[in-house]
């Protein structure tokens, strides 16, 4: 994905002139209880699709979608799901397959970040990258059968961040690996038990990881590169897999700073997974805000 960066702006035609979703279109957003995954689920909602909000937390989730619905949102459904959990997973891919029969559009939201802004540490370096890569992985492949791949095209949306580029990775041997065009998801994983086995080390600070909250950067780094093999994988096939980066957005993970709300963050998020079919690319990696739109990796 390095080497495809694509710029987006909200110069882009407006949502409502290039519409080929309907009430049926069923659109799946994982860490949706609040933040940019919230907001996601409510502008899906607001644009007609069905949507499923989905929560680690029953409690949060269900308030969650209550209030969406209270909105007059009532296309909005609630599911418990815990992405760092295999058995979450299969009972939430059941539970799709029983009241959906499928679905056209997966947001792969959910993440977490232990560090204070201008923290490194790597403490829970292994619950970051279970959450953020592996659960978002092991959706992904569960989900596979479910999409509809239908004419539409289905969609696969995976939040990432601009600290997951590989212009952040200063060890030359690791970006030749991912860089690689021949790169598999057996090579993703052994940079990844690579990165944790030198935090049990301790060695990590030397070994040119990414500088910046190290674990979360490593996790979207691995996410891109999967997302850039699954893109391969299903190449001319009808599904999109492509990685957004909201910039820098007020939620929790940010303890409230940023340059722009979560609101702002899902438009764009939201225009991303539903551009028209014959607009849609594969394998891209979206910069959505910030002087750092235009660059390029
Ligand atoms: N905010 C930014 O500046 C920024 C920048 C670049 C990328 N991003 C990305 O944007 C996405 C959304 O983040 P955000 O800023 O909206 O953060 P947030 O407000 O902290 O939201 C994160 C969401 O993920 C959920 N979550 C965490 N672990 C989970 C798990 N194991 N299973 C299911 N859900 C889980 C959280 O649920 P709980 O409420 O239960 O914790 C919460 O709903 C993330 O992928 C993040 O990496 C954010």
């Amino acid at each position: 994905m390095a080497s495809k960066e694509v710029e987006f702006s909200f110069s882009s035609p407006p949502l409502s002139s290039t519409r080929w979703w309907c009430r049926d279109t069923v659109a799946v957003v994982t860490g949706a209880n609040k933040g940019i995954g919230f907001a996601l689920v409510k502008r899906f909602a607001e644009l007609g699709l069905t949507v499923v909000l989905t929560a680690r937390d029953v409690e949060r989730g269900n308030k969650a979608a209550e209030s969406l619905r209270e909105q007059g949102l009532p296309n909005v459904h609630f599911s418990p799901l815990d992405v760092s959990k295999p058995a979450s997973i299969q009972t939430f891919v059941s539970w799709l397959d029983t009241t959906f029969g499928g679905l056209d559009i997966l947001v792969n939201n959910a993440a977490v970040s232990f560090n204070e802004i201008d923290e490194n540490s790597v403490e829970y370096a292994e619950t970051v990258i279970k959450t953020n890569f592996y659960g978002a992985k092991l959706l992904t492949e569960s989900l596979l059968p479910l999409f509809r791949f239908s004419t539409s095209i289905s969609r696969i949306l995976n939040i990432s961040s601009r600290l997951g580029s590989m212009n952040k990775v200063r060890d030359l041997n690791i970006k030749a690996t991912l860089q690689n065009e021949r790169l598999s998801e057996e090579q993703i994983e052994e940079v990844v038990n690579l990165f944790l086995q030198s935090v049990k080390n301790g060695t990590w600070q030397s070994e040119g990881w990414p500088e910046i909250w190290t674990d979360y950067s490593v996790s979207k780094l691995a996410l891109n590169a999967y997302s850039r093999v699954l893109a391969k994988r299903f190449q001319g096939s009808r599904l999109s897999i492509n990685c957004f980066c909201p910039g820098f957005t007020q939620t929790s993970m940010t303890r409230g700073q940023g340059t722009h709300t979560p609101d702002e963050a899902a438009e764009v998020g939201a225009r991303l997974a539903l551009l028209p079919p014959d607009h849609l690319p594969t394998g891209q990696f979206f910069l959505g805000f910030g002087p750092y739109n235009k660059s390029k990796l």
